[in-house]
């Protein structure tokens, strides 16, 4: 069923059908034709964070923006949602175009920057996810700074968001890896992290005495950093007390690319071309942490196979996003059964 929906979205401009989809997806999934498209999935709960995920797999960040979806896309089966990257104020992102296909890879670049109505609309629209959460979906919001803020004042816009978004959040994300804000990920930096770092965990020590919880904060890293500086970044999250880490966003590299249509145009490459390199930080990370902190495991799950290799890296959570583009739903039913038959598998072997 997919496949036709498919050869009519790819017909159109990506983002044309990616408004589309979001367009009528409230509506579909009021009358349960969202069923047409994804079966059902039995709960496979994982307990990470401090809270219970009913199944391993998420929708990454970036497909619902504006947190106006959640409880129609969490009805396909996800079970979590992360929505944003949201920034204190509104604004329009880059000039479109801003997403491109790279079919024959099984890609997609974009370089959106962040558009977004700003997180005063976006906590209104978080209520569209009451009906998920109340079937016990979880929802995490994420957070960035606005193009217009200088890098030296990033900590400011996170905080205006963390506050903003914290009563409304069962986690928050961090984004300091999108590669399509100028200096965005120089707050990966050794200092830049680790004052960002320190101000957000302050921050959240008298959220959580204001609000009576303690909601945790998980930090989304790129790709592209060399293996000890993602290993510095891990400790630096640690030593902060923060509670996840999500590996990875997009990659600037074009190495997995060359030469296709599309290759050259700036942003962030998702999608199949990042499967190995975003495992491979997985696993790193994993070696690394030896358990300190749980690893949500995201970029190029294309399939089942990819889903349960970023467990066997050390993944404790996964989350798709170009994957469900190019297969649609039932990749994420695909995923859940195949990472609980694997944690079966895996638990047997333990025992
Ligand atoms: C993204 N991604 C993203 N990530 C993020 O933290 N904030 C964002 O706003 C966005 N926006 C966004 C838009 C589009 C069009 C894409 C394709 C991706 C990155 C996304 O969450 C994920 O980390 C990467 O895409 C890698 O996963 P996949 O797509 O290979 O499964």
């Amino acid at each position: 069923m997919y496949t036709l929906a498919r050869r009519a979205l790819f017909a159109l401009d990506p983002e044309t059908a990616h408004n589309l989809t979001l367009g009528n997806i409230d509506w579909a999934a009021g009358l349960g034709l969202t069923k047409l498209v994804s079966r059902a999935v039995a709960d496979d709960p994982v307990h990470v964070m401090g809270l219970r995920f009913p199944n391993t797999v998420g929708l990454a960040a970036g497909m619902d923006k504006e947190a106006a979806h959640i409880s129609s896309l969490g009805a396909l089966g996800f079970g979590h949602i992360e929505a944003g990257t949201v920034t204190p104020k509104a604004q329009p992102g880059n000039p479109k175009p801003r997403i491109f296909r790279l079919i024959p890879a099984q890609g997609v670049i974009n370089r959106m920057g962040f558009n977004n109505e700003g997180v005063d609309r976006f906590i209104e629209n978080v209520a569209s996810g009451e009906k998920y959460r109340a079937r016990g979906g979880i929802v995490g919001l994420n957070i960035g700074k606005n193009a217009a803020t200088p890098i030296e004042n990033a900590l400011d816009d996170y905080l205006i968001c963390l506050r903003k978004v914290y009563a409304h959040s069962d986690y928050v994300a961090i984004n300091v890896s999108s590669p399509n804000t100028k200096n965005l990920r120089a707050l990966q930096g050794d200092k830049e992290l680790n004052e960002l770092l320190a101000g957000l965990a302050a921050e959240r020590n008298q959220l959580q005495e204001i609000h009576g919880r303690r909601v945790p904060i998980a930090v989304k890293i790129a790709p592209d950093l060399a293996d000890d500086e993602i290993r510095r970044a891990a400790d630096a999250l640690v030593a902060h007390g923060l509670d996840c880490i999500i590996a990875t966003n997009t990659t600037i590299s074009r190495e997995a690319v060359k030469g296709l249509p599309n290759a050259e145009e700036m942003g962030g490459l998702s999608g199949k071309p990042l499967t190995v390199r975003s495992t491979e930080v997985v696993h790193l990370l994993s070696q690394h942490l030896q358990g300190r902190l749980p690893i949500i495991g995201v970029g190029g799950i294309m399939t089942a196979d990819d889903a349960v290799s970023k467990m066997q890296a050390g993944a404790s959570l996964i989350q798709l996003y170009t994957g469900f583009i190019y297969s649609g739903p039932e990749l994420v039913a695909d995923c859940v059964e195949a990472v609980a038959r694997w944690r079966v598998a895996n638990l047997k072997k333990g025992a």
